[in-house]
């Protein structure tokens, strides 16, 4: 590898803190190699940083160059594809002319995937293994057939475009806003989602009972909705935006003040 390499292990879904240790895992590994100007991972969707941010991380760490794993399964084609336009245009808008960026094929590609599958097979054929036990109990908690009471439903989007375009500090300013102003689940029951169909308009968020569409999510844009909205009842006019056969602009982030 050569010097100045950064290596990015790309995953999917860190919507709970598990897959994100097992990221965290692999990522010491490599940093343990020595092999590389620096290691680190990054989420496509569901947790942060995205890719954009991990190849700021890049640059701002005087890398020349990096290399991006895909290794999530199963291989998603189209992603893998959205994957190389994003990071395309990153460059154009991002980078200094001297950094480079190579992708992988995704992970589920690689034949060395398969052998290591055999192989893992192949260690187990004869090892002492426990086997499950038949067992009545549920395996849901009783607690996850509770709606709790809540004032204001939001439906965060954590998809990939929104992720990639900052949905990661958005979700995070509004879980501090909300802290700051003692609003709890109570109050405003937040759950971060997969994709939710208007991307470009993103990062996107949906707000019950009004069914409110706001888009263009800055850490400015949704402290203003949860004092102006959660707290004062009223829609942020300009983070706003409504169902329409219309394509639409991404609110702009001109209310950075
Ligand atoms: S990724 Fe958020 S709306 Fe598609």
């Amino acid at each position: 590898m050569k010097p100045g390499t950064a290596v990015i292990l790309l995953g999917r879904n860190g919507y709970s803190s598990a897959p994100s240790e097992q990221l965290t895992r692999l990522v010491a590994a490599l940093r343990e190699s020595g092999a590389h100007g620096l290691a680190t991972s990054a989420f496509i969707d569901g947790s942060s940083p995205s890719l954009p941010d991990a190849l700021g991380l890049c640059v701002a760490q005087g890398m020349a160059r990096a290399l991006v794993v895909p290794v999530y399964l199963p291989t998603d084609r189209n992603l893998h594809n959205w994957l190389n336009r994003l990071v395309r245009r990153w460059l154009h808008h991002n980078a200094a002319a001297d950094f480079t960026v190579h992708m992988t094929p995704p992970l589920g590609d690689a034949p060395e995937l398969a052998a290591a599958v055999v192989d893992l097979v192949a260690s187990y054929a004869d090892a002492p293994l426990t086997p499950l036990a038949a067992n009545h109990a549920s395996p849901n908690s009783p607690e996850w057939s509770l709606i709790p009471p809540h004032s204001y439903h939001v439906l965060l989007c954590r998809g990939p475009r929104c992720n990639a375009a900052g949905a990661g500090e958005a979700a995070q300013a509004l879980k501090q806003r909300l802290k700051a102003k003692n609003m709890g689940d109570d109050t405003v029951l937040v759950a971060q989602t997969g994709c939710l169909y208007p991307c470009n308009l993103g990062p996107v968020m949906v707000v019950y009972p009004e069914g409110l569409w706001y888009g263009g999510l800055t850490e400015k844009g949704v402290e203003r909705i949860v004092e102006e909205h959660f707290e004062g009842g009223e829609i942020v006019a300009h983070y706003a935006r409504y169902p329409s056969r219309q394509t639409q602009q991404r609110p702009t982030a001109l209310e950075q003040v």
